[in-house]
């Protein structure tokens, strides 16, 4: 039998330090602005550490947040975690700390409208050019690299269409024609956990923290975990653009962690239920829920993850109009209709095809219906299948 210890394991232990606990169980909320040094020497020793965890600023963090980077750090067993307000940022600034002008990214072609959006607008203001590739592709990567591509960036499963991607194979084909380009993963899907981007040789793996580390939809905060070669370039390319959360949100994520994996069990198991179940329906053309073998990219989910979380979309056959859109989607019991995802809570929204379309910037979609997505929470399977029955009960009626 393997002495290595298990993932549920170190999320119970990671971070929590004498230091930081100082006798408690969670790690104290220190709230600073200012951090007083005794003497001239103890400030100088707090200066030259600052980026090592002496306390120094707040804006470098007090041991609050020094807990929960140590706990990310090892979890997504980088050399180090720079936090920020929101996913947003996280992904943003990583970018940023690697691209200056005429230099060229590289984006998948079905990543999160605003990250889409950063790189039109600010990076664009920035004389930095951003491409898209197909997001299923493998080695062809390599014909859309540059000699002035800087920043490869991913996101796997995809944002709304839950494309798991090749990220392996993309990753070598970089490193072999791009060696210099940073490669980064919204790793936010996987929770950082199930599936280990720094293990498969990205340079960072991004969280939008505000889903599953959170995990009670009442919190903001991005989490960038890197590697020894990216580190000291993001940490403070961050520090200049400001980048920090409040105390408060780093306790709240790092109590998030302690029960990450039984959360994402039920989210994973739930989900999984009612995509098999949606999968039998008439009214259902395709489940994109990268556990079923149907869904795009489903062998490379098999290959790299460890299992899945809650967040999966299905399309309709039909395209809805308006009215029974809302006739359908305004009267679900246990399904939300909110952005963001992650929580204990279940969420549904739609997308029309043509506003999918709008933001794939390359291929074509290859369905014409409706597409729902879910957020499948901790509430009991059944209960939400039902309300998903009557659901479609609904739109039949409507017809
Ligand atoms: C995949 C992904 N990345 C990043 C973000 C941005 O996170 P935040 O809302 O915390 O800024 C989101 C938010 O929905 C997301 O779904």
């Amino acid at each position: 039998m393997s002495n290595k210890q298990h993932l549920e394991t170190t999320l119970i232990s990671a971070g929590r330090k004498p230091r930081y606990t100082q006798g408690a169980v969670n790690a104290v909320v220190q709230r600073a602005s200012s951090l007083v040094f005794p003497t001239v020497a103890d400030k100088k020793i707090a200066t030259l550490g600052r980026a090592k965890g002496e306390l120094f600023y707040g804006r470098r963090g007090t041991l609050t947040h020094f807990a929960l980077q140590d706990a990310m750090t090892e979890l997504e067993n980088g050399a180090g975690c720079v936090l920020y307000p929101c996913g947003a940022a996280a992904v943003a600034n990583a970018i940023l700390a690697f691209v200056e002008a005429g230099d060229h990214i590289l984006v998948s072609g079905s990543v999160y409208e605003p990250t889409q959006d950063f790189c039109s607008t600010i990076l664009k203001k920035l004389a930095v050019e951003t491409t898209y590739f197909p997001v299923l592709s493998g080695a062809e990567i390599a014909e859309w690299l540059r000699p002035t591509t800087r920043v490869v960036f991913l996101e796997s499963p995809s944002s709304i269409t839950m494309e798991v991607q090749d990220i392996p194979t993309i990753i070598a084909t970089v490193r072999r024609i791009a060696p210099e380009a940073v490669i980064i993963v919204d790793n936010t899907w996987a929770a950082g956990i199930l599936f280990k981007a720094l293990d498969a040789g990205a340079d960072i793996s991004i969280q939008a923290g505000t889903k599953y580390l959170v995990g009670h939809s009442d919190a903001m905060i991005g989490t960038a975990v890197a590697n020894n070669r990216c580190l000291e370039q993001l940490r403070e390319n961050s520090y200049l653009m400001g980048q920090m959360v409040d105390a408060d949100t780093a306790y709240v994520t790092a109590r998030g962690l302690r029960t990450l994996a039984v959360r994402l069990r039920q989210h994973e198991s739930a989900s999984i239920e009612i995509a098999h179940w949606l999968s039998q329906r008439d009214e259902v053309f395709r489940v994109n829920h990268p556990a079923l073998p149907e869904s795009p990219g489903h062998s490379f989910w098999q290959r790299d993850f460890s299992g899945s979380s809650g967040l999966f979309s299905f399309i309709l056959n039909e395209k809805l109009d308006s009215q029974a859109l809302g006739h359908y989607l305004d009267h679900f019991e246990h399904f939300s209709m909110a952005y963001s995802w992650g929580g204990f809570e279940s969420l549904i929204l739609a997308n029309q095809p043509e506003e999918i379309a709008a933001i794939r910037p390359v291929g074509q979609l290859d369905f014409t219906g409706t597409l729902v997505r879910l957020h499948v929470g901790l509430e009991h399977p059944q209960d939400l299948i039902n309300d998903l029955e009557n659901g479609f009960a609904r739109l039949k009626k409507a017809v």
